[in-house]
């Protein structure tokens, strides 16, 4: 059933560190290749973050530049709410780091750890805080600095992920615009498939935790490529269901970036053209939270994001968790 009241994203912002690092580059630090890299992943190139920047210091640009679009100065939001896999620090929250570089009033902040779904899960539950009446406004950071917790000898994760930020300010629609359904889910029975083990309470930092690399992210790609493929297919269906659509009805499809076969998989079962699902993961890699926004201001740049369109945007990450949303521009 289609909800009365929704949110709608007021504006996007987006942050991309300038470093790029190419496949070529990735043949002269360990044994791959760009044919293997491109025909099993689709990636040619990401971006790296600069040896100092922090994942805070990518949100604060990105949210910077949604709150200058929006018209908005940061007293003007209730929360800051980040979506994050690489916090700065365990503690504090990297929301209450990028609240402190945005110098704003005090106000609401914290983190929300849902893997590379985080964006998603991030938006239901601003959904539920700004329809409740507790926020007026929230801004959302996705933001990832995967390169700073990647092994870098090992050629079965270091070739994938990349490091970027994007933002919305979210608020409630005062017109047809805005979310039309979501649909989220996890099984934590699968977290050993893609996780980073160290320094958090099961393997404290230590020594041996040190040596053995377990403050690395470690992934068994194919279980979790199978995982995506089903999890992301079901949850895009779900929620055009919910929102009364047909898959006919949807004009942009943006899976969350991780790999392009898994991307054609989903389209394929949508039955959507080419032309109508979103791909940059060429130019990025998985940037992890930071993919979903970062399309949609792409789109947006590019003019596609006319009043009416619908958009569908859909994740798969660790613990497992997914989620599938439907936007009306
Ligand atoms: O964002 C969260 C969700 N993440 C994902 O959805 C990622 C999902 N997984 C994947 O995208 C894919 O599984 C990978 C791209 C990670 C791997 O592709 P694959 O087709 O599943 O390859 P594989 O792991 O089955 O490995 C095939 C071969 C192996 O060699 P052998 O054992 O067949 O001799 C690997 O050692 O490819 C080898 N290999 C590489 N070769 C060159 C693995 N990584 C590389 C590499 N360069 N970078």
């Amino acid at each position: 059933m289609v909800r009365e009241k929704r949110i709608k994203i007021k504006s996007i912002g987006i942050y991309l560190p300038e470093k790029i690092l190419t496949n070529y580059d990735l043949e002269k630090m360990v044994d791959t290749s760009d044919e293997w890299i491109t025909t099993r992943t689709g990636i040619k190139e990401r971006r790296i973050a600069a040896g100092e920047q922090v994942t805070s210091d990518l949100g604060v640009e990105a949210a910077k530049m949604a709150l200058e679009k929006a018209g908005l100065k940061p007293e003007d939001i209730d929360l800051i709410l980040v979506a994050t896999n690489s916090p700065d620090t365990i503690f504090p929250s990297t929301a209450c780091w990028i609240q402190r570089k945005l110098g704003t009033r005090e106000m609401a902040a914290f983190d929300l750890q849902a893997g590379c779904t985080g964006m998603l899960y991030g938006l239901i539950v601003s959904e539920g805080l700004i329809l409740s009446g507790i926020c007026r406004r929230v801004l959302l950071i996705g933001v990832d600095v995967l390169s700073k917790i990647t092994n870098w000898e090992d050629r079965t994760t270091c070739v994938l992920f990349g490091d970027g930020a994007g933002a919305f300010v979210l608020e409630e629609s005062q017109d047809e615009s805005g979310f039309l359904s979501h649909c989220w889910g996890a099984d934590g029975s699968l977290g050993e498939l893609l996780m980073l083990p160290a320094g958090g309470t099961l393997h404290p930092a230590s020594e041996q935790t040190v040596k053995d690399k377990l403050h690395y992210i470690q992934m068994k790609g194919n279980e979790v490529f199978k995982n995506a493929v089903k999890r992301m297919g079901e949850a895009a269906l779900e929620a055009v269901k919910k929102a009364g659509l047909e898959k006919d009805q949807v004009d942009f499809l943006i899976p969350h970036q991780a790999n392009l076969r898994i991307i054609e998989a989903i389209a394929e079962r949508f039955n959507l053209d080419r032309n109508r699902v979103v791909v940059n993961i060429d130019k990025y890699g998985n940037m992890s939270v930071a993919t979903i926004p970062v399309a949609l201001y792409e789109l947006q740049q590019e003019g596609k994001l006319q009043p009416g369109k619908i958009v569908v945007m859909v994740a798969f990450g660790a613990g497992f968790t997914w989620a599938a949303s439907v936007y009306r521009c």
